[in-house]
């Protein structure tokens, strides 16, 4: 991913506010896996969107540090218990949390990672700024869990539609994108249509980010998504990319890709097959051009957002540019 100096600035905060989280010391087992997972890194991009939200409506970039930080931990909450869920091995180039530790470790180090994240939220706010953010969160936070119950139930029906696809990563991917943006923009006392254009925007660069997560994890390079290649073949999950092919197979297309499910080959076999189906029918342009569509309606939205800051408007273009043209 292309990081100016000018994004990098925010990611730079955020990291060395990360890195200052006071996690208890006792017991190890709980809080370890925690910062084994932030030390990890990451692209950072939910925190520096807050930032840029609020230093976009004049509030400069440090005063909210600890709401930026409190969505990144929430993130990383979502990402281990993601990984048990869909049985990932690695994450960011290493061992999962519950294949270095265990599941209940990866459950238990999840749940005090979603309570340090309602800590962080409400620290260095005054009552009227915490009812203001709180909702938004809470909010939120169901809604990647009802993404995420989606994402499952996908697993295992024949057939789901595009607006039913999108819907699921609206919620278990987007919406996060566009609170951030929201949680930034009402604390530097963004107005509701400001505030409205910034969540637009971000929930729509979100959902073509979660398409460009998609692409990347068929197509991209494992060495550096730090993903198991084809993860998404192998837990039969529903990618655009899995929905297009569907539609489109002929009868022996469609055969090869049920037959591959409840299949005696290996996973490298599963994934390759796959891929040469996916490779037959095209299906990577038409989703590309899906994620550029909505990367469009996001740059509408933010054309419209009026800036205190331009330069902070500026970073946040170029941000979501970076985002689709990114290798991990
Ligand atoms: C991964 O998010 C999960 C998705 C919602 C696609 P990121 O791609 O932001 O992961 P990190 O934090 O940079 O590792
Ligand atoms: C994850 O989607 C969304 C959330 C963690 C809420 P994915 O399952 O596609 O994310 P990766 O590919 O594992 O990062
Ligand atoms: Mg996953
Ligand atoms: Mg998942
Ligand atoms: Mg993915």
């Amino acid at each position: 991913m292309k990081i100016s100096p000018e994004l990098s600035q925010y990611v730079e905060h955020v990291t060395e506010s990360l890195n200052s989280i006071e996690w208890c010391a006792q017991p190890k087992g709980l809080y370890e896996p925690c910062r084994y997972l932030l030390d990890l890194g990451g692209k950072r991009i939910r925190p520096a969107l807050l930032l840029m939200a609020a230093d976009l409506h004049g509030a400069g970039i440090r005063r909210y540090m600890n709401q930026a930080v409190c969505v990144e931990v929430f993130h990383n909450f979502t990402l281990m218990h993601d990984d048990i869920m869909d049985e990932a091995p690695v994450r960011r180039g290493k061992p999962t949390v519950h294949k270095k530790w265990d599941v209940n470790t990866a459950i238990l180090s999840g749940d005090v990672m979603f309570v340090k994240a309602y800590e962080l939220l409400a620290t260095g706010l005054n009552p009227e700024e915490i009812h203001s953010v709180l909702p938004i969160f809470s909010q939120t936070a169901k809604e990647v869990c009802e993404g995420q119950q989606m994402d499952m139930n996908f697993e295992t029906r024949k057939n789901v539609s595009p607006q039913e696809y999108i819907k699921m990563i609206t919620l278990k991917t987007a919406v996060l994108l566009g609170a951030s943006l929201k949680i930034g923009a009402v604390l530097a006392g963004a107005d509701e249509e400001q505030t409205r254009l910034l969540y637009n925007f971000g929930r729509d660069v979100g959902v073509a980010f979660q398409i460009k997560d998609d692409l990347l994890d068929a197509f991209g390079d494992s060495a550096k998504t730090g993903k198991q290649p084809g993860g998404d073949i192998l837990a039969d999950k529903k990618t655009l990319l899995m929905l297009l092919a569907r539609e489109r197979a002929n009868n022996r297309q469609l055969e090869v890709l049920e037959k591959l499910k409840s299949t005696e080959l290996s996973g490298e076999q599963k994934v390759a097959e796959t891929l040469r189906v996916f490779e037959e029918l095209d299906v990577r342009k038409t989703a590309e051009a899906e994620m550029n569509r909505y990367a469009d309606r996001a740059k509408q939205s933010l054309a419209a957002v009026k800036p205190v800051n331009q330069n902070a408007k500026d970073v946040l273009e170029d941000l979501s540019a970076a985002l689709l043209e990114r290798e991990f």
